[in-house]
């Protein structure tokens, strides 16, 4: 009797670590936006008007030019490792804040270095720029599962998918490289911020971005699909584009450097201006500033994956 209420006992009480397990909130990595509505941001979108943006957590200032960036890649070199690129879906690159004219900053605040592999290797890309040394702590994967968010990382590992690298690497790259230049996303703008909570948020509204231009549908709908026998012409690609998000992205192609020779299709920029916050704003997609690296001339070649090289078990 003493045993069945001592065993009772200990089942009841894992029921209730279980239900406490679930029920735990994860740690918020929500920046506090309270001080918004009365900016009076919700009737302008990032880089539409002159007016100083009196508090930048509401509003990417000055890199309000966002760039939802995707990857078209056939392999990544770690496939032995259970690295293998989405079906029918193009690999999540980033979200970029460019400035309103194109140009932009990298690696803005040194005290979030968490790039395991910087490049450039200096804040400026040149010899005189402070250097960015290499980061041997905390993964982006340790982070993910420091704040519980098994769910992200799941999702991550399924869509943003680096070549020739661990995927955790591109994460922090994309973070330590471009997040600490997005206003919205400084530490300053969370209540009683948590290192790296900043992360969390900017790797979560890099995939809400990215959702939001599918790239390979938008190809798809107008009958572009990979091939290795049959090539396009950029300007269907732009055509997809501008049928279905009004506005022209940024191609990329990989190839031999000499300008119309580039002609395998490996990198699309869509760039927006945002109305609120890129973590929870709409996004209003606008022509590229950067002419596409594709040559506008030859056949452009949006080659089939290595199918060992890919699988189809993620749903979007
Ligand atoms: C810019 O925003 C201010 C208020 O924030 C508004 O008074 C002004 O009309 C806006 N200008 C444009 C060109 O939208
Ligand atoms: C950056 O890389 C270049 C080329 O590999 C190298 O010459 C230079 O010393 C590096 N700079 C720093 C600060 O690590
Ligand atoms: C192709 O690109 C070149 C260089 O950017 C440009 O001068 C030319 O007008 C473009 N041609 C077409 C057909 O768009
Ligand atoms: C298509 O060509 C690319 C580039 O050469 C190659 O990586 C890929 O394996 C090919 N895919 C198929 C299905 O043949």
């Amino acid at each position: 009797m003493l045993g069945s209420i001592a065993a009772l006992t200990v089942l009841a009480s894992t029921l209730v670590n279980a239900l406490t397990i679930r029920q735990t909130p994860v740690p918020f990595t929500y920046p506090s936006l309270k001080a918004c509505p009365s900016t009076n941001l919700s009737v302008q979108c990032s880089c539409e008007n002159k007016t100083t943006i009196e508090n930048t957590c509401c509003s990417p200032t000055p890199g309000g030019l966002v760039l939802a960036t995707q990857f078209w890649n056939t392999y990544t070199n770690r496939e032995s490792e259970g690295q293998f690129l989405p079906a029918r879906h193009w690999g999540i690159h980033g979200l970029w804040p460019d400035n309103c004219d194109g140009s932009y900053e990298s690696y803005c605040d040194l005290s979030r270095q968490i790039d395991p592999e910087p490049s450039p290797n200096t804040t400026t890309g040149k010899p005189d720029g402070t250097p960015v040394p290499a980061w041997k702590g905390e993964s982006a994967t340790e982070i993910l599962k420091k704040f519980g968010r098994y769910d992200l990382l799941n999702y991550m590992n399924g869509y943003w998918i680096a070549r020739d690298q661990p995927n955790d690497y591109l994460w922090a790259h994309e973070y330590a490289k471009h997040a600490t230049c997005f206003s919205t996303f400084d530490t300053n703008c969370y209540d009683n911020h948590q290192p790296f909570e900043d992360a969390v948020d900017y790797w979560q509204a890099a995939i809400r971005a990215n959702k939001m231009f599918p790239t390979y549908d938008i190809l798809a709908s107008q009958g572009i699909l990979p091939s290795n026998s049959t090539s396009y012409k950029l300007v269907e690609f732009e055509n997809a584009f501008v049928s279905q998000v009004g506005a022209k992205p940024f191609f990329g192609c990989s190839g031999p450097e000499k300008s119309g020779e580039r002609k395998v299709l490996s990198e699309v920029w869509v760039f927006a201006h945002v109305l609120g916050t890129p973590q929870f704003g709409q996004y209003k997609a606008v022509d590229s500033t950067t002419p596409s690296s594709c040559s506008n001339e030859t056949e452009i070649w949006y080659y089939e994956r290595t199918p060992s090289s890919e699988i189809s078990k993620f749903m979007s």
